[in-house]
């Protein structure tokens, strides 16, 4: 593996910011846009069970749509990529299922070999977690999953602005989830920030190391 060196990394990290403009014009390429949706698809997750989906909107009238459930961001519209994580309202079998046989066939196993991993997953995932612990449980993983996702854009040069100001119900409607057992959580307008962006240029506001990282 080629390793960025720490200064390109923090440069990449200086450079990111929570795009409030977009630039409608111009939209990520094909190669781009494929890497991070890797950046998704390996993104890690609690047991490796990927309680989450992600669903890439370019269509221009979903955009106006979610524009308005995302209290008119302009940043929905004018992105070249729209990003809607989406989590799995309540594990159950049937995925966990699934992922074991995944794991089978990728490590050429038999399923069998996994049933102790298996009923752990289930004992954990499953049968301790209620409704809410689930959905909480599954949101915290689509969370990873923004924020590796804003730091390979970064690495990319694509800008990225992370939305928690959307209506959450409302995009379940939008994008035909309401009922289907998955539910939006936040989502992740990816483009090019507009040459008149004001807040492109001020300065990054973080609080002293010292209060942020603890050295013991
Ligand atoms: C989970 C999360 C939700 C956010 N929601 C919004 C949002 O809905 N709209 C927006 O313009 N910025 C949103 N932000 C951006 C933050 O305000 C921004 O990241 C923060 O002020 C730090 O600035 P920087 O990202 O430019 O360094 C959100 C950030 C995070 C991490």
């Amino acid at each position: 593996m080629s390793k960025l060196t720490g200064t390109q990394f923090v440069e990449a990290m200086e450079w990111r910011n929570a795009t409030k403009k977009f630039d409608n014009t111009k939209k990520i390429d094909e190669k781009t846009w494929s890497a991070l949706e890797q950046s998704l698809i390996l993104t890690p997750s609690s047991y490796g069970v990927m309680p989450y989906k992600f669903i890439v909107v370019q269509n221009p009238e979903l955009k106006a749509k979610l524009k308005d459930a995302s209290y008119g961001q302009t940043q929905t519209e004018d992105c070249s990529h729209l990003v809607v994580f989406v989590a799995k309202e309540k594990m159950d079998v049937e995925h966990i299922t699934k992922y074991v046989e995944k794991i089978a066939s990728v490590r050429g196993q038999n399923p069998t070999d996994l049933d102790g991993y298996k009923k752990m997953m289930i004992s954990n995932l499953v049968e301790r977690m209620n409704d809410e612990q689930s959905l909480k449980w599954a949101t915290n993983q689509a969370y990873i999953a923004l924020g590796t996702f804003m730091t390979a854009a970064a690495v990319l040069g694509v800008d990225t602005c992370p939305f928690e100001g959307i209506n959450p119900s409302k995009y379940d409607e939008i994008l035909g989830l309401s009922g289907t057992g998955w539910k939006t959580v936040c989502a992740c307008p990816a483009g090019f920030r507009a040459s008149d962006d004001k807040y492109a240029d001020l300065k990054k506001v973080r609080f002293e190391t010292k209060d942020l990282i603890v050295h013991k």
